[in-house]
């Protein structure tokens, strides 16, 4: 497991007026594991920026205070990327494709401590993204695909690279071809990195869709399927969504689920029926508060030791100046003083 969700709840609006609140997300839970493609599929407004967004903890303030997320206990420097659906719009116009990636390569890799040799990192995102046929073209000019694949390489020029890369939407607006290769990019990354990537996508197609080692389908801000693409058919039907041999699950189920005024039984029943399963799946992970805790403690004192040792001293240089201003011969009352001036720091 690299990162797993529990009971994610988002909520937008004034928390002063009930009225103005809108919950966007309701109980979301899911699991990514390492080295894997996850798609998060869902129609339009059905929560996906949302939660990518929630996940890479851009949006703290909205989640209900049961809303969990835990790492890997193994990875002490967690690392995630978001890139946005606009993200490919951003680029500059008049660099070619080479340039662009030399200079975020220069840029991501500033404070790097080790020599980067730009042009052979930038060369290995070109190969890997196929951009060979165009890293000398303007920016400009490039196409949709391009577009789409330029704006992830230059996320992942940084010299150590994320755990875990959630992608909105990187085939809308894409023809099949396209989009194709975009995921079939971002397939060779997951064999070829220690690294997982979810991405967004509202319709996929049967080759994309078979791609995707999990798949977590949204319906309004609900969660109504978490597992194998392969097991959505017969999920469903436990739910009395079938479909004929010619359909493709997922396209039905999208189409039900689009449909629905928020009283179709079938999709509640979805609802509830992931809901239960998931809780059971990924409370384990989650529920452990000493693992947390130990967990917490650990990364604090890798990640900041200088920090908390220099806190350590201050604290015990202050409590001897209580110690000698209080000036009592009572040893104990002095203990006592240095240690209630520890706990109220
Ligand atoms: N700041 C906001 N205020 C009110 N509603 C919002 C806000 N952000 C998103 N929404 C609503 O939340 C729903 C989910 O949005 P989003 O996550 O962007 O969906 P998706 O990415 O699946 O298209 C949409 O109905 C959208 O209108
Ligand atoms: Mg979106």
């Amino acid at each position: 497991m690299l990162i797993t969700w529990l009971n994610i709840d988002y909520t937008v609006g004034s928390s002063l007026t009930k009225s103005s609140q809108k919950t966007i997300l309701h109980n979301i839970s899911g699991c990514i594991e390492l080295k894997t493609i996850n798609g998060l599929i869902g129609a339009s407004g059905s929560g996906k920026t949302n939660l990518l967004k929630c996940l890479n903890g851009f949006q703290q303030k909205g989640l209900s205070s049961r809303s969990t997320i835990v790492y890997n206990k193994n990875i002490v420097d967690f690392k995630s990327c978001f890139i946005s659906q606009f993200q490919s719009n951003c680029l500059h116009q008049l660099l070619t494709v080479n340039q662009s990636l030399i200079y975020s390569s220069k840029l991501k890799n500033s404070c790097h401590s080790q020599q980067i040799d730009h042009q052979n990192n930038v060369d290995l995102l070109i190969e890997q993204f196929l951009l060979n046929d165009i890293k000398n073209s303007i920016v400009g000019t490039c196409s949709g695909g391009e577009l789409k694949r330029l704006s992830i390489a230059i996320e992942l020029t940084a010299h150590s690279k994320p755990y875990l890369l959630c992608i909105d939407e990187p085939t809308t607006g894409l023809d099949s071809n396209a989009a194709q290769l975009v995921m079939n990019c971002l397939y060779n990354l997951t064999l070829n990195h220690n690294m997982s990537i979810l991405t967004s996508i509202h319709q996929p197609n049967t080759d994309i869709f078979d791609m995707f080692d999990s798949i977590h389908v949204l319906s309004k801000g609900f969660v109504i399927f978490t597992g194998k693409p392969q097991e959505l058919k017969d999920f469903m039907s436990e739910s009395n969504i079938t479909c004929d041999t010619n359909e493709s699950p997922i396209e039905v189920l999208l189409k039900v689920s689009a449909n629905d005024n928020n009283n179709d039984s079938r999709i509640k029943h979805m609802i509830d029926k992931t809901s239960e399963l998931n809780t059971h799946r990924f409370m384990a992970e989650t529920n452990n508060i000493y693992y947390l805790i130990a967990r917490r403690i650990r990364i604090q004192y890798i990640i900041q030791w200088k920090t908390l040792l220099a806190e350590t001293v201050f604290h015990i240089m202050f409590a001897t100046i209580v110690m000698f201003a209080i000036n009592d011969d009572n040893w104990l009352k002095s203990l006592t003083t240095i240690i209630a001036t520890y706990i109220i720091h």
